[in-house]
């Protein structure tokens, strides 16, 4: 049996951000995160899992670089696969036993702040999971690999329960809304810098857990709330209420970062310059617009409505000019020609060149899904093709 399957997988931005952990090794986190999943016809991570009795030793390539297994998290991923397949016996023990080849690549920058590491863990955890035939809910086990990566095994809106128990049971993803309930929601991610972020999210999690006080107050005493009115204002499609908290939130996840002590700081003065635009032009509108939310990194992720999106992209690239002729990367986005009133009004003036590397235009999209073209990342003799995603 030599099947091959390969599965791409999206990534998310959360709009209730999860920071901290109760369990560094489970990783559990300390309170209920929401993302929006984003369309992988834009972005995703593809992958590319075999397993042959032939193979001596598990083996992984990652965008085209050969890397080790002995990663404690992938080790987690596939011994959680195995025993999950085994009490389902879903596979024949013999399977079981075999060495597994994957191969997986981004088509976006990695460790940017931009959630490769979410989209390649469910992407791994997906693709395992259909070759040993788990019929089981598998967000559990992507959670092992990377916390953000149990809300990229669902399309549309995702919740992630924090849960209680300390087996980590309960700590599950589930869908707040599917892909089709709120198709015009929109999202434009500002690309300010694709170096790799200098504090990994890790780090400052277990720093932010151990020194900040602002991190406790929040989990106890602002996201639940915040999290029940996020899930509401999804299910009414209430854009005004949506854009409001997804800014708290992120706001709050940062200051939580310099309350952190050490302070680390994922913000630059551009997305600061961001932040202040998009306030800026929603008080002109008189309406929300525009959200913006960053991870950790200096990178905006604007969500917005389809109708929007003309506007606001020429008002980007008015203030943030750009010497590159492929600025918008993803989905069409026509430009329009904006009032120079409302121009006048905006509390930031038209910048120097090129702070803003490019933008990419996605949606709302779905979960993970197999690729039944035949484009796989290996070959036949499960050995990493050149192919590159998308
Ligand atoms: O899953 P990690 O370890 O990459 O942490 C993700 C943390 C944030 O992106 C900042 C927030 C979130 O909920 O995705």
């Amino acid at each position: 049996m030599n099947k091959i399957v390969t599965v791409v997988a999206p990534v998310n931005i959360a709009v209730i951000k999860y920071w901290g952990k109760r369990d560094e090794e489970l990783i559990l986190p300390i309170n209920d995160s929401v993302s929006a999943t984003l369309d992988t016809s834009v972005m995703c991570a593809k992958t590319s899992v075999t397993a042959r009795p032939e193979f001596t030793e598990d083996e992984i390539w990652l965008n085209g670089k050969k890397e080790s297994f002995f990663n404690k998290r992938l080790q987690n991923c596939l011994r959680e696969i195995k025993l999950r397949a085994s009490d389902e016996k879903s596979v024949d023990e013999n399977f079981l036993s075999w060495k597994v080849h994957v191969c997986s690549e981004n088509n976006f920058p990695t460790a940017a702040g931009l959630a490769s590491s979410a989209a390649g863990y469910a992407c791994l955890v997906s693709a395992l999971a259909k070759l040993y035939k788990l019929k089981s809910d598998v967000s559990s086990i992507a959670r092992l690999g990377s916390g953000s990566a149990c809300r990229s095994v669902y399309g549309g809106f995702v919740r992630w329960h924090a849960g209680e128990k300390p087996d980590g049971s309960d700590s599950v993803a589930s869908q707040v809304a599917d892909s089709s309930h709120w198709p015009d929601m929109h999202a434009l991610i500002l690309v300010v810098g694709e170096a790799k972020k200098k504090t990994s999210s890790t780090k400052g999690m277990n720093i932010s857990w151990q020194t900040s006080e602002l991190l406790k107050y929040r989990a106890q005493h602002i996201v639940p709330q915040r999290t029940e009115e996020i899930c509401k204002a999804i299910k009414e499609k209430n854009f005004a209420k949506f854009a409001e908290i997804t800014m708290k939130d992120s706001n709050q996840f940062h200051a939580v970062c310099l309350d952190s002590y050490p302070p680390f700081v994922y913000l630059t003065s551009v997305s600061h310059m961001i932040i202040d635009l998009i306030h800026s032009y929603n008080d002109i509108c008189g309406e929300m617009k525009v959200a913006y939310t960053f991870d950790a990194g200096p990178n905006a992720c604007l969500y917005l409505l389809e109708k929007d999106v003309p506007a606001v992209v020429s008002v980007i690239k008015h203030i943030f000019p750009s010497s590159s002729h492929a600025f918008i990367k993803g989905l069409e986005s026509e430009t329009v020609t904006i009032d120079a009133a409302l121009i006048s009004k905006l509390a930031i003036e038209p910048q120097a060149k090129d702070l803003i590397k490019y933008v990419i235009h996605t949606k709302v999209g779905e979960g993970p899904t197999e690729v039944v073209d035949g484009s796989h990342l290996l070959n036949q003799d499960g050995l990493p093709n050149n192919l590159v995603c998308l």
